[in-house]
C-alpha cells in the first residue's frame, strides 16, 4: 500500500485556508449545481482562537460517491449534508453559507491550535472533516473524555450524533497508522453494510429468503454488504441457511464486480433474468427509479413465481447534485422499539417496522436506529468484540478490492471531482481515491509529527 511521502522538514505555516465549496442547489441554476469552486480565507491565531474551540488541520480524506450523496441531499430537509459545516463568507469569491455548502467528508487530522480545556495541541483524530486544509469547530465542553469528542450542533436532530463524534486515534480500538487510508474510505461504508446486514439477519431475514439482490452492486456499500452475509452466512448458518448474493450493475462495472468474488452471480441491471420459485430481498443501493420499477413489476406479475420480501434502500448512487427531484426522497423512521426488563434481569428488545403495510414494503436503513436497539441487546463488550473482529477481517481482506489512488493539493482536488462528474458512470469502481488540500510532502511532514 502506497502512503503520503514523509518529508523531514516542517510545514509553512500559513494562515490562509482553503475549502472546496458547492452552489446551493436553491441559490443556483440545476447545470451550475455541481460546479466546485475553490474558497480561501483566513484562519485565526491561536490566540483568536475562542474558547471551546480547536483548530483542526485536517490532513487527508476519503471521496467516494457516498460524498456525491451528501451533496446531491445537502440541502434536502430530513438529511441536512450542509448544515454540518457552514461554507465560509468571501466577498471575492461571492460565497456565503446561504448560497455555498460544504460537503461532508471523512478523514483524519491533527490539531494545531486547540482553546479547549481537554483536547491538546499535536493530537491526531478522525471525524467527519470538509474537504479544507484547516477547520475550525467547537468541542462540546462536558462531552470530551478519553475515546472521543463531540462538536455541538444543536440545529440537527439528536440522531445526528453519530456524525458529531470525532475518535481520538490514541485509544481508538480500530486505529492504525498504516491502515488510516483504507479506515477513511471504508469505515463508513463498512458499518452501514455490516449492521444492515445484522438488522436483517436478527430478523431471520424476514423469515428466510433464498436470493439477496443488491443494485450498484460495484459501489463499496454495496460489495461489503455482500461481504458481511457471506461472512455471516460462513459463522452461523452455515448449514440451514443458504442464501445466494446476485449484484446488478452497469455493463461497464461487470468484469469489475464478478472478480471481487463477493457475489455469487452477477447481472447487468438493465437486463431482466429468469428465477424459479423463490423469496428474494432487494438491497436498493442505486437508488434507480426506472430500475426499481422494472424489479417491483417484475415480482408483481401474476406470473412471477418468486416473491419479494421487502426492499431495502440504502443507497443512491445515480442521484446526481442539482437533481430538482432530490428535496422529493421520502424518509421514514423504519423501527420502532420496545424493550422490557425480565425476571432475570435481562433486557428483551423487540422491534417492529413502520413502513406503510402494502406492498411493495420498502425500508430505509440508518444504522443510528438500529444500534440504538442493538445497544440495548448487547452489552458494550459484546458489541466492541464483534467490531473489532468484523474490522480485522476488513483489514485483511479488502486490500485486494481497489487500488487506492492519491490527490494532492487543492487544485488537483477540485479537478479530480470535475473529472469525476463530467463522466457519465461517476466514480470508477476499481478506485479507492484518498484526496487531501495539502500538498503531499507537506502533509506527510504533519503527520509525522502527531501524537498517538
Ligand atoms: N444509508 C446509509 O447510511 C449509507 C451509508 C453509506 C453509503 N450509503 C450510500 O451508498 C451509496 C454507495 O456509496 P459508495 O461510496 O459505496 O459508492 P462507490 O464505491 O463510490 O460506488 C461507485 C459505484 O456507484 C455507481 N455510480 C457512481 N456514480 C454514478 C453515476 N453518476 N451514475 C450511475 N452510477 C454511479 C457505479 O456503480 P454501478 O455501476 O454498479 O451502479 C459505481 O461503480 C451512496 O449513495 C451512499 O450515499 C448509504
Amino acid at each position: 500500500m502506497s502512503e503520503f511521502p514523509s518529508v523531514s522538514n516542517s510545514i509553512p505555516f500559513t494562515t490562509m485556508n482553503t475549502i472546496l465549496c458547492f452552489p446551493r442547489t436553491s441559490s443556483s441554476s440545476p447545470s451550475s449545481s455541481s460546479r466546485s469552486i475553490l474558497v480561501t480565507n483566513s484562519i485565526p491565531t491561536s490566540e483568536e482562537l475562542q474558547r471551546g474551540y480547536i483548530l483542526l488541520q485536517v490532513d487527508k480524506l476519503g471521496w467516494s460517491t457516498n460524498n456525491v450523496t451528501y451533496q446531491a441531499l445537502g440541502e434536502h430537509s430530513h438529511f441536512r449534508y450542509y448544515d454540518f459545516h457552514p461554507a465560509p463568507i468571501s466577498s471575492s469569491a461571492s460565497v456565503t453559507p446561504q448560497t455555498h455548502g460544504v460537503v461532508p467528508v471523512w478523514g483524519f487530522g491533527t490539531i494545531v491550535a486547540s482553546a479547549h480545556p481537554r483536547v491538546t495541541v499535536g493530537e491526531r483524530l478522525y471525524g467527519y472533516f470538509a474537504p479544507a486544509k484547516y477547520l475550525i469547530l467547537p468541542i462540546d465542553e462536558k462531552d470530551a473524555n478519553k475515546y472521543s469528542m463531540y462538536v455541538p450542533r444543536p440545529h440537527l436532530p439528536a440522531d445526528r450524533k453519530v456524525y458529531n463524534q470525532i475518535q481520538r486515534c490514541s485509544t481508538d480500538p480500530l486505529y492504525t497508522r498504516e491502515t488510516e487510508d483504507l479506515t477513511m474510505l471504508y469505515r463508513p461504508l463498512f458499518w452501514t453494510s455490516y449492521w444492515c446486514q445484522d438488522w436483517l439477519a436478527c430478523s431471520g431475514y424476514r423469515g428466510g429468503c433464498d436470493y439477496i439482490l443488491i443494485s450498484s452492486a460495484s459501489s463499496k456499500t454495496a460489495f461489503c454488504f455482500a461481504y458481511c452475509v457471506r461472512k455471516r452466512v460462513e459463522k452461523e448458518h452455515q448449514k440451514s441457511f443458504n442464501v445466494r448474493i446476485i449484484g446488478l450493475t452497469s455493463k461497464g462495472n461487470l468484469d469489475f464486480t464478478r472478480k471481487l468474488g463477493l457475489y455469487d452471480e452477477v447481472y447487468d441491471m438493465n437486463k431482466s433474468q429468469s428465477e424459479s420459485q423463490s423469496k428474494w430481498i432487494y438491497i436498493d443501493v442505486a437508488g434507480n427509479q426506472a430500475l426499481n420499477s422494472n424489479i417491483h413489476t417484475h415480482f408483481a406479475s401474476p406470473y412471477a413465481v418468486s416473491k419479494l420480501v421487502v426492499t431495502v434502500s440504502l443507497g443512491m448512487t445515480n442521484l446526481a447534485p442539482g437533481e430538482t427531484n432530490a428535496e422529493k426522497i421520502e424518509w421514514t423512521t423504519n423501527l420502532k422499539s420496545s424493550s422490557t426488563m425480565q425476571d432475570s434481569g435481562r433486557i428483551t428488545t423487540t422491534y417492529s417496522s413502520s413502513a406503510a403495510g402494502f406492498w411493495p414494503l420498502t425500508e430505509q436503513f440508518f444504522s443510528p436506529e438500529w444500534l440504538a436497539i442493538r445497544r440495548l441487546q448487547l452489552t458494550s463488550t459484546q458489541m466492541l468484540d464483534a467490531q473489532k473482529e468484523a474490522w480485522a477481517d476488513l483489514m485483511r481482506d479488502c486490500p485486494s478490492w481497489v487500488k487506492l489512488e492519491y490527490v494532492y493539493g487543492a487544485e488537483h482536488v477540485q479537478k479530480a471531482y470535475e473529472g469525476m462528474m463530467s463522466s457519465s458512470g461517476g466514480l470508477a469502481p476499481d478506485k479507492g481515491w484518498i484526496w487531501s488540500m495539502w500538498d503531499g510532502a507537506s502533509v506527510g511532514a504533519e503527520i509525522g509529527k502527531a501524537k498517538l
